[in-house]
């Protein structure tokens, strides 16, 4: 393998660069490839087989063209619903990205945990079993926050947000039964990182945040160990859909290293 084959990083959005600042700390030598499938944004509301469909084909031709070392699903959505899908399909090695229930189940002292997703992130067997094998005598309340999605993206490209957005989303776990119990909260979508300020104002500060982020990166690392890297110029990001006026995101991509963007 040469040294220079990248790591292919994917997400609906920008919610995957969450992983690759976290990735990038780890193997700063790695080569990154980025992809945002912006035309297909957001996942959250489309169905088990739409996503399924569209995160198989699209990695597919990826994995084609770029011959990534491995691919990180950086999309809790697109990972509870295809993962194992993608893994038979393809033969690289694929990191995906599921709710950090684990971690926050260790983390809670009041037992009861908050879990932010998508739509269709809360309402995977996946997440059932998660909870069933981590969090059992705990309590998880979920609430879908499709909102913080768009949230995110907006705040990535620098432009104003809703804060009635974010206190929605905090009032969906909060008027729970049992949600003023909540010291723990699972960030169980990439692009809420993006907005960990603006949540942990409204929870205030008993509450902590849990995301699968690190974790992700030492599997990563942990997979490519022992592995030759080598950086070419600068990173390169893949945005599915007519991204060529978006200069806000161009701008942003830059923040995360990011200097190459092509069309999918
Ligand atoms: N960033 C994705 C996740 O982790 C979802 C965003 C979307 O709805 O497309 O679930």
């Amino acid at each position: 393998m040469r040294a220079d084959t990248p790591i292919l990083i994917f997400d609906s959005g920008v919610g995957g660069l969450t992983v690759l600042s976290q990735t990038r700390e780890l193997l700063p030598e790695a080569d990154y490839i980025y992809v945002a499938d912006s035309a297909a944004l957001p996942y959250g509301d489309k169905s088990e087989a739409e996503i399924a469909a569209r995160v198989c084909g699209l990695l597919g031709r990826l994995a084609e063209r770029y011959h990534p070392r491995l691919i990180c699903i950086a999309c809790n959505t697109a990972s509870t619903i295809a993962l194992g899908m993608v893994r038979e399909v393809l033969e690289t090695p694929i990191v995906g990205t599921v709710p950090a229930i684990k971690p926050a189940a260790e983390a809670t002292q009041s037992g009861v945990i908050g879990l932010l997703g998508t739509a269709a992130t809360i309402r995977q067997p996946y997440v059932d079993r998660l909870e069933a094998e981590f969090a059992q005598g705990k309590t998880l309340l979920r609430h879908a926050a499709p909102e913080l999605v768009l949230a995110a993206e907006r705040k990535l490209r620098g432009e104003s947000l809703d804060p009635t957005a974010i206190e929605r989303a905090v009032t969906g776990l909060r008027a729970q039964p049992g949600g003023d119990r909540i010291d723990t909260v699972v960030l169980a979508c990439t692009h809420f990182p993006l907005l960990a300020d603006e949540l942990a104002e409204k929870f205030g500060p008993q509450v902590r945040f849990v995301d699968g982020a690190q974790g992700i990166a030492r599997r990563i690392a942990y997979l490519t160990r022992g592995q030759a890297f080598a950086r070419s110029d600068s990173d390169l990001a893949i945005i599915t859909g007519d991204a060529s006026h978006d200069t806000a995101l161009h701008r942003a991509l830059q923040h995360y290293g990011i200097g190459r963007i092509a069309g999918f």
